[in-house]
């Protein structure tokens, strides 16, 4: 058996347990808002129309932050059409994903749904194929109190305290190619930078993330970043990074080790954007939003959805069924954008509900939690405090992808009265014996041990099985002498909270 170990110093802090990386996405798309959150018929229904299942779920998943309302659908809405009395609002068609949209969901009951599940909301604006003045005007009816013409709208359709929503998103994955209005990286960080000075010029304090690559396998990626922070730095606090990740060609050990990439895409965004800053002589250091990550098995849905010639409303799209594989690299995922806690300041599971996601629903039907949800709300609930980066003495093994990695990953948060240790063993057959000493954290018991692993790496929850996988007590882990002992299975992902 593999045998690992850890040391952890309590003085070895990478930054802050910051509460927003635990945030996720709720997207116009297939059924994430349709049959996802917003059901009115669904017997579990309040009196706005959203599943109390699915918040009740939202809750336990313990996000903290979400992104609003695209992705690609932001870059053809009209924020308008959102609002108001909902027997006038119009269908449309969303040429992002090929579907109708009713928009009997907008900006106020979607900050009425968020207040349900205990979320921030971060609202992405499109200046794809709108541009200042909507921003300007969607602003004044999210956040400005009352005595205006828009905000008075806000307070005539029903809501009167305003929004006041801080962090916001300047358009969608600008440089890909099927994004409506897609830009040159000159063309967007001008946009961006003249849309962000304007929307300061209403509210200093706002918090403004411009659009990174769309993927660090673009081929612009780098000099975009570059050229849209030369333009924006000033005026931006975040910069976007988004990453998809799949098995490809059945190589499971490649991708178990997802998170190296991670981490690399991490460090090429922070060289880049402390670069610009350093030529223009600023002590301002931008932020990561790391504001879509997941697994995701992009061509596989390519090929399956229900996308075809015809217009639907909520089709199924991207449906992604995951497996025990896959919430062992979202555990990973997750743990990793805690490891660059210095520079990641806030990131968001894509997506929420149905699409890509960690919860499922079936209209008219029940709510399941994925394999996927397990390791974030785990996390969710045992990190705080600060980040601690171990030193890792583990076996590595090569992958094709990338490169040489350990067989055992972890993070450590601690706290006040508390730590946690997150491990995963990717080793794909062996389970691995690991010893932690946890005597700098000042830990001396175990009180809850979780792990998840199965038999058979793919198993899945589905409708038919929604309870198959799920984590279950490790009660190898014991701390002896300031030594924390634990057996994790082959292809696992586990968290351990000390006190
Ligand atoms: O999350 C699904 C899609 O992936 C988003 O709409 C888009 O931003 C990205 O390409």
């Amino acid at each position: 058996m593999p045998r690992a170990h850890i040391e952890l110093d309590r003085r070895a802090v990478v930054g802050p347990v910051r509460r927003r990386t635990f945030g996720s996405f709720v997207e116009h798309l297939g059924r994430c808002v349709y049959t996802g959150i917003y059901e009115p018929d669904h017997p579990t229904a309040n009196e706005d129309g959203f599943r109390m299942d699915v918040v009740e779920l939202v809750r336990e998943l313990g996000t903290t932050t979400i992104r609003y309302p695209g992705g690609n659908f932001v870059s053809g809405f009209r924020w308008e059409d959102s609002v108001g009395p909902r027997d006038r609002r119009p269908v449309r068609r969303d040429l992002a994903w090929h579907s109708l949209e009713p928009n009997q969901v907008g900006l106020d009951e979607f900050a009425r749904w968020l207040k349900l599940t205990g979320s921030e909301l971060m609202l992405a604006v499109n200046i794809a194929t709108r541009g200042i003045l909507p921003a300007l005007d969607l602003l004044e009816y999210a956040n400005h109190p009352s005595g205006t013409a828009l905000s008075d709208l806000r307070v005539a359709n029903g809501t009167p305290e305003p929004h006041n929503v801080r962090m916001w998103c300047l358009g969608n994955e600008m440089d890909g190619p099927w994004q409506t209005g897609f830009m040159t990286a000159d063309d967007y960080g001008k946009l961006a930078a003249r849309t962000a000075a304007a929307m300061r010029m209403a509210d200093k304090d706002l918090e403004l993330v411009v659009c990174g690559s769309s993927g660090s396998g673009m081929p612009t990626f780098g000099d975009w970043e570059r050229t849209v922070l030369e333009h924006s730095y000033e005026h931006v606090d975040h910069v976007s990074c988004h990453a998809y990740y799949q098995v490809h060609d059945g190589d499971l050990g490649s991708f178990l080790a997802s998170a190296l990439d991670m981490e690399h895409f991490i460090d090429t965004v922070v060289a880049t954007a402390d670069h610009v800053g350093h030529k223009k002589r600023s002590r301002k250091r931008i932020g990561i939003s790391f504001d879509e990550w997941n697994v995701w098995y992009l061509k596989e849905h390519q090929e399956s959805d229900e996308v075809n010639d015809e217009w639907r409303f909520a089709p199924r799209q991207l449906e992604d069924v995951y497996t025990v594989a896959d919430a062992v690299v979202v555990g990973n995922l997750l743990m990793t954008l805690l490891k660059r806690s210095d520079r990641v300041t806030s990131a968001s599971l894509a997506q929420l509900v149905n699409v890509i996601a960690p919860i499922m629903t079936e209209p008219g039907g029940p709510a399941w939690r994925q394999t996927t949800f397990h390791p974030f709300a785990i996390t969710s609930r045992l990190a705080s405090g600060e980040v601690i980066r171990p030193v890792i003495d583990a076996p590595s093994y090569l992958t094709a992808r990338h490169g040489e990695a350990s067989l055992v990953d972890a993070v450590a948060t601690v706290d006040e009265d508390r730590a946690a240790v997150f491990l995963v063993n990717r080793d794909l057959r062996e389970p691995a014996r690991l010893t932690v000493d946890v005597r700098s954290l000042g830990s001396s018991r175990v009180v809850e041990a979780l792990t998840l692993a199965d038999a058979d790496a793919y198993a899945k929850n589905t409708l038919a099985e929604p309870e198959r996988v799920a984590p279950a007590v490790n009660a190898s882990a014991v701390v002896a002498d300031g030594v924390l002992s634990v057996e994790l299975p082959p292809v696992s992902w586990t968290a351990i909270a000390l006190r």
